[in-house]
């Protein structure tokens, strides 16, 4: 059971994903979030796992995010918007485009503590964290694990089925990585 201050946050998301502009509605529900960004923090690091989905229906997906910063989890599609508030440290959205044969990045992008993104529905990215771990919550604009989404090769670009097991198979050391050159 998430603290209250994480019951009531996912209420308000709930709420604003059933709303009439859900994509606005979402993304005005995580910046406000943002003024108790540090307690937020504190209620995800002390959850058991690493990558929670705590709700999902027709509506909304909202999953807690904490990544750390020398593995990076393999490139995907969502197929639907997300909205990404990062609470602690950096996420880095590490960006993809499909090209034959391969995959070309397309740069890096930091989201830092109080930062609110949203990623459109094309968008590829793998994902990191900065230099140290980061904590987020990413709420997804549809039921992200009822639909049939990918994978893509690191090198090929080819897809693989989106699995759990898949993504965390597929990831990589940071180090190792020239997007990080
Ligand atoms: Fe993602």
């Amino acid at each position: 059971m998430a603290k209250q201050i994480l019951e009531d946050l996912f209420g308000q998301i709930r709420d604003a994903a059933a709303s009439g502009d859900r994509s606005s509605a979402i993304r005005a529900v995580l910046l406000e979030s943002q003024s108790r960004k540090d307690d937020l923090a504190e209620a995800i690091a002390e959850l058991i796992a690493d990558e929670i989905m705590v709700f999902e229906d027709e509506t909304c997906s909202i999953w807690t995010c904490r990544y750390s910063s020398d593995v990076v989890f393999a490139p995907h599609e969502h197929c639907m918007g997300v909205h990404i508030a990062v609470y602690r440290g950096a996420e880095v959205e590490v960006l993809y485009k499909r090209e034959p044969g391969k995959l070309r990045h397309g740069g890096n992008s930091l989201v830092k503590a109080g930062d609110v993104v949203r990623l459109g529905p094309d968008a590829i990215h793998a994902i990191t964290a900065d230099d140290k771990q980061s904590i987020a919550i990413h709420v997804y604009e549809g039921p992200l694990t009822r639909i049939k989404r990918s994978l893509f090769d690191w090198t090929t670009g080819e897809e693989v089925e989106f699995t759990m097991e898949n993504f965390h198979a597929m990831a990589r050391r940071k180090a190792n990585m020239v997007e990080f050159k």
